[in-house]
């Protein structure tokens, strides 16, 4: 193989303007929502932009969740931005998800909602027929899962994980474990380089993750110990709108690497380049979107998207904590606690320059700092320092929680799977890398 450059882009979540995108009920829905939705076809299209004009990568692989609930409009004014790059003179790759079809799409108008026609999965392949599936070698009718030679000697393996249930979805179940097989074995015998591309992250973007079952591909264990064993040791995926790299090592101790995207149209909205060399050292880039076709209130585009974010998860705390007689007093208290009282409370000393700071301020900056990836709360780092001695005077609490409430036998110690999930560990960056496979 040659060395190879490409984007990879990821849930962009693309919503058509003209379905109605504003009144009382939009603002009401976009308080508990982490990604834009009126803003989402500026976004795409000014990313788009900056891709068609690099003339270094001519393909682009998308992760899936193209659209924001699979309204048909939203498709088709999606697919015309792909025309556009592909007119640019780029090969474009494309998996669908659960947010493409059947995902009670609807418009925001008069201060309502109204129902909008939407799309179902057996649409997809047509719709999307020129971004992947045209150009595919092998095609697995039944997940609509397929394989491309992406260059000569590299092969992208796009797989399809909606399963075929609910239960199944985001899953890959026996069938398709099969036919993938079938294909690794096809590549490595044709001598090709293969990687591969699903919406669902394989291994849990971060520690905590694996207790969330939507998270991440519910059978990851057994995909990761069974690709790199087949000659795939790399994936890149989308769903959980977070940044991570992540490296599992299997029984055998061969590696395998899930490069996780965030979602293009929320906090911290990043898209990626990636330069695959001729001896696999794969180097990862991190992008931020560019300026948008909106009025920012003079942020920066990250900075709008942080706001969103932070707010939204503001909301969502007071949400939980409203309510009547005990709960809504808690939520009163806990609205006004800063640091310092929480310390007090604790038993914890605050430094001095953080004593000032709201305790639900600081919540959502975490949340926030997690999606972004390289999350900073460690040893060294002062408020990593305060959830570390946090940690502490509640391991009584969290023991009894391993015991009785968490059902892997693989988690075994909560508080250091807490404490990996605000603060990075391993040597791989989120955000810019370089591994080698
Ligand atoms: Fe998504
Ligand atoms: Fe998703």
């Amino acid at each position: 193989m040659k060395s190879l450059n490409f984007y990879l882009v990821t849930d962009t979540h693309y919503f058509e303007p003209s379905l109605g995108a504003s009144g009382k009920e939009y603002d009401e829905y976009m308080k508990g929502e982490q990604m834009c939705l009126a803003e989402n076809a500026n976004i795409v299209k000014a990313v788009f932009r900056e891709i068609a004009n690099d003339s270094d990568a001519d393909i682009v692989l998308i992760a899936g969740d193209l659209t924001k609930n699979g309204e048909k409009e939203s498709h088709k004014g999606f697919i015309k931005e792909l025309y556009k790059l592909r007119d640019a003179g780029k090969k474009v790759y494309v998996i669908t998800a659960r947010h493409d079809f059947n995902d009670s799409p609807r418009g925001y108008k008069n201060d309502g909602f109204v129902p909008v026609e939407g799309t179902s999965r057996s649409e997809l392949y047509e719709l999307y027929h020129d971004f992947g599936y045209s150009d595919a070698t092998l095609f697995d009718e039944k997940s609509l899962s397929y394989v491309a030679e992406i260059s000569k000697g590299v092969r992208l393996l796009a797989i399809n994980c909606d399963g075929q249930s609910e239960k199944e979805k985001g899953s890959i179940d026996e069938n398709l474990m099969k036919w993938i097989e079938k294909q690794a074995k096809k590549a490595k015998d044709d001598n090709c380089f293969m990687f591969a591309m699903n919406h669902y992250p394989i291994i849990p973007s971060v520690p905590i993750f694996d207790l969330v079952g939507d998270a991440k591909l519910k059978n990851w264990r057994t995909v990761a110990e069974v690709f790199p064993e087949w000659g795939i040791n790399l994936v890149f995926t989308g769903h959980m709108h977070i940044q991570s790299v992540n490296e599992y090592i299997n029984k055998n101790g061969k590696k395998f690497y899930d490069v996780c995207t965030s979602a293009l149209v929320g906090s911290p909205g990043k898209y990626r380049k990636i330069e695959i060399a001729e001896d696999r050292h794969v180097k990862i880039e991190s992008k931020d979107i560019p300026s948008f076709d909106w009025d920012l209130g003079g942020l920066s585009p990250r900075e709008y998207l942080d706001k969103r974010f932070h707010s939204m998860i503001q909301y969502k705390i007071n949400r939980a904590l409203s309510g009547k007689g005990i709960k809504a007093a808690a939520g009163k208290v806990i609205n006004k606690m800063t640091l310092k009282s929480t310390g007090r409370l604790l038993f914890i000393k605050v430094p001095k320059e953080l004593q000032g700071e709201k305790l639900l301020d600081v919540a959502a900056e975490i949340g926030v700092s997690i999606f972004a990836g390289d999350m900073p709360y460690k040893e060294g780092n002062p408020k990593g320092e305060l959830i570390i001695k946090g940690l502490k005077r509640f391991k009584p609490i969290i023991k009894i929680a391993e015991k009785r409430i968490i059902k892997n036998d693989n988690i075994t110690d909560l508080a250091d799977v807490l404490l990996r999930s605000v603060g990075k560990a391993g040597e791989f960056s989120d955000n810019d890398t370089i591994i080698k496979l």
